[in-house]
């Protein structure tokens, strides 16, 4: 029987020497990213955590924040009024395309991508900036059980460079889509991008997804769990840019992607994984992510649809098998 901690070393050892693709440069700060690491980390809905690499090493969360952001939108203003802001169909360009966003409702798409994110981060409450930010933080903080920071350095390099994203928010301000100052909103939403997580941050998020919003190492709840159930399936037909519809086909589990490399997936009621390694692909995807889940969906049984295994698989191949335990 296979043991999952001696598989998640072997596909560290097998794709450690991949380096195909290139780091994400479109905002400077990223291009600083060291080519080399690569971590692969699980956790399971009760808190058992399986890792190889350098799942300690911060990096900035980028858009996989979008997920957990949608989510405490959600919960403030519920489905109906998000979705008159917000919608919940994939677009299959990439994500920071403008193309849609002035074609027919002047809505964007859906909140994985950017126009969507940003107009979801302006939905967020708070008495100014200064409190919007710390709920934010405070988010986060719940998903991952200790306290976040912000990269300033990228937060500014992005600031001062993402004039696509300066003219979405302003689009949509002019369709009457964001309602909020649209500078503040803007800052808000890179501000979200540049917090600092690990890899092993990014499996307990995910984790919390796969326990119905409730963190299962420190027993938070995070997101109510009305509403999990949305938020995965943005993230199963949404999350992995205009590489969507082959990672449901291929991996088959909800998951999102971030330019500076990670990939977070969530297999409900069993496991968060994550995966974090620089090297992008032309879609934005981490090359070595892609084939790490590829393999892991394919060994464990893990697709959703693949109901022909139940998972057994996978809960065979933790039981006996030795965590790595992080501190
Ligand atoms: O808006 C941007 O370009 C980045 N802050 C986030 C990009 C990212 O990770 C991919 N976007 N879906």
């Amino acid at each position: 029987m296979v043991d999952f901690q001696a598989f998640l070393e072997k596909l560290y050892w097998k794709y450690r020497d991949v380096n195909e693709g290139k780091v994400a440069s479109y905002i400077p700060e990223l291009a600083k990213a060291n080519s080399d690491s690569f971590a692969i980390c699980a956790v399971t809905r009760d808190g058992r955590v399986f890792q190889a690499g350098d799942v300690d090493q911060k990096f900035t969360i980028q858009s996989i924040s979008k997920v957990f952001v949608y989510g405490l939108a959600l919960e403030e203003h519920g489905r109906e009024r998000l979705l008159q802001k917000v919608g919940v169909e994939p677009t299959g360009d990439p994500f920071n395309s403008l193309i849609r966003l002035d074609e027919d409702s002047k809505r964007p798409d859906n909140p994985m991508v950017n126009a969507g994110a940003i107009a979801t981060t302006s939905l967020i409450k708070g008495d100014g900036p200064t409190e919007r930010l710390n709920r934010l933080l405070t988010l986060f903080q719940r998903y991952v059980g200790h306290e976040v920071f912000i990269d300033v350095p990228v937060f500014v390099s992005e600031r001062s460079t993402g004039h696509r994203n300066r003219a979405m928010a302003h689009l949509m301000l002019n369709f009457g889509m964001i309602d909020q100052k649209v500078d503040e909103a803007l800052d808000l939403y890179f501000q979200q991008c540049a917090i600092l997580v690990t890899c092993r941050d990014l499996a307990v998020m995910a984790a919390t997804l796969a326990n119905q919003g409730e963190n299962p190492l420190t027993g938070e709840q995070a997101l109510h769990p009305e509403y999990v159930r949305d938020v995965l399936s943005i993230m199963y037909t949404c999350g992995m840019y205009n590489f969507a519809g082959e990672w449901a086909y291929r991996v088959g589990i909800p998951a999102k992607s971030g330019v500076s490399g990670g990939i977070l997936a969530v297999v409900p009621n069993q496991v968060g994984i994550a995966v974090f390694s620089p090297l992008l692909d032309g879609h934005g995807n981490s090359v070595r992510g892609l084939r790490v889940f590829e393999e892991l969906s394919q060994e464990f049984g893990l697709h959703l649809m693949d109901l022909s295994m139940g998972r057994c698989r996978f809960e065979a191949a933790i039981r006996d098998s030795s965590e790595l335990t992080a501190s």
